[in-house]
């Protein structure tokens, strides 16, 4: 039995920082260590004890790094890697533009695979080892994506886009096929390896009223999966929903007269919400995922994280890669600040840290996996370094304490940051 001892300065998530005090929520040891067997985490806590008490691990010293749980992306689009950072759209002529047309060849299973492949040696060298993405209509891309996963050992979740209205006809399924591969994918995919599968309908204006009723009831045959959706992203997009439904209540209404709303449900973007709707996630246990970067780069707002999280919804933090316009947990942690400060609300960095790792794994519900070094979750570890540039590193000598030095890592750092990255244990990277 092979022990490892991955030692620097560790975080742990004794609590909610939007709860209490956000330094006494969210922890640094100076000097700590995580002990690591069999893939998952045994033990976490000072190195000298933890040295003392298993002398025969193998020590992984990372000096002065950062010891966090990996980074936990929880609303991406891995199809839309090679369209990141497309100029000048607003959302829907952005979808039409650039996004339709670049999901279209994923019907190809090599395009599929290689994007796949791609799209994990970018993001795990941004740190980030659990992701949940949207795919394309395709089976196939879903295939490419979870097969990737598994060979790599990755927690993901992830599923077939449905779409059966208004959308290139080669980019259209039905509400049966929608139905009917979605299940054979969760049956085939869901619980192998560590892959959970996302029932997922791309949002309102892309189903009809029988295809999100057809999702909904098989999300209720399989609660366990997750179900992933848009919800409110821009004015332009709620005005064509009330449109198309003019007897909804608003928006959320949509989705919750077909069965989508529940504990389980991801809604990317939530930014502008009615009241209703905020009760009624609220009641639900769904999740809102902040999108930031997406949310400046397209245009769409400003997420209202401080009054969300002050009303006990569950938030989680992510890319969405490729409106987003970056790969990088740091960055979105970056323009979550900026966002908060526009709205009033400066998120500390022990905030932005939690959201972008235990938030984000209990949006997901897999907080029982991952998302905190705690003994007996999944060792998804990363180390990040605090002086990984010129510019951090003259910053974080001027630091009156750690809080200060991480900051300033969140918002100048980038892939040059992340030291190491360990799957289940196992070291891919630095
Ligand atoms: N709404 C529906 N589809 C998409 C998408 O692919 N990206 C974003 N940002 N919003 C969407
Ligand atoms: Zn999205």
């Amino acid at each position: 039995m092979t022990e490892r001892l991955i030692c620097g300065q560790v975080v742990t998530f004794p609590g909610d920082p939007f709860a209490t005090a956000p330094t006494e929520a969210v922890q640094v040891d100076s000097a700590g260590a995580v002990l690591v067997r069999d893939g998952r985490i045994a033990g976490v806590g000072p190195a000298a004890a933890l040295r003392a008490a298993h002398p025969r691990a193998a020590v992984e010293d990372m000096g002065p790094a950062l010891i966090l749980p990996g980074f936990v992306d929880a609303h991406v689009h891995y199809p839309q890697t090679a369209i990141i950072a497309s100029w000048g759209k607003r959302l829907i002529d952005w979808l039409n533009t650039y996004t339709f047309p670049e999901e279209m060849r994923f019907a190809d299973p090599a395009h599929a695979a290689e994007t796949a492949a791609r799209y994990f040696d970018l993001t795990l060298s941004e740190g980030t080892t659990t992701m949940c993405s949207f795919c394309t209509i395709h089976p196939e891309s879903v295939e490419a994506f979870f097969a990737e996963a598994l060979r790599r050992g990755q927690r993901v979740a992830g599923g077939k886009t449905c779409m059966d209205r208004n959308a290139p006809e080669s980019l259209r399924d039905t509400a049966q096929s929608a139905h009917d591969d979605s299940k054979a994918l969760l049956e085939r995919w869901h619980g192998r390896g560590r892959i959970s599968y996302a029932i997922t309908p791309r949002f309102t204006p892309t189903s009809t009223p029988d295809q999100l009723e057809a999702l909904g009831s098989l999300w209720a045959d399989h609660p366990d999966c997750l179900m992933q959706t848009h919800l409110s992203e821009q004015v332009d997009e709620i005005a064509w929903v009330r449109d198309l439904h003019p007897d909804a209540r608003d928006y959320l209404d949509t989705y919750e007269a077909h069965g989508i709303l529940g504990p389980g449900a991801l809604f990317g973007h939530a930014i502008h919400l009615e009241p209703r709707e905020k009760d009624r996630l609220r009641e639900a246990g769904a999740a809102l995922i902040h999108c930031p970067t997406s949310n400046t780069f397209i245009g769409s707002g400003l997420f209202d994280m401080g009054g969300l999280r002050r009303d006990g919804h569950l938030v989680g933090l992510a890319t969405d890669t490729g409106g987003g316009s970056s790969f990088s947990m740091l960055r979105t942690m970056a323009a979550a600040y900026e966002i908060g400060q526009l709205r009033g609300t400066p998120l500390h960095a022990a905030q932005l840290l939690w959201l972008a790792t235990q938030g984000s794994a209990r949006a997901m519900r897999m907080d029982d996996q991952i998302g905190a070094l705690q003994a007996g979750l999944e060792a998804d570890i990363i180390a990040l370094d605090l002086a990984s540039t010129p510019a951090i590193a003259q910053r974080a000598a001027r630091a009156e304490d750690v809080w200060e030095q991480i900051f300033a890592t969140i918002m100048m750092g980038d892939d040059r940051a992340v030291r190491a990255v360990w799957i289940a244990g196992d070291r891919r990277r630095g």
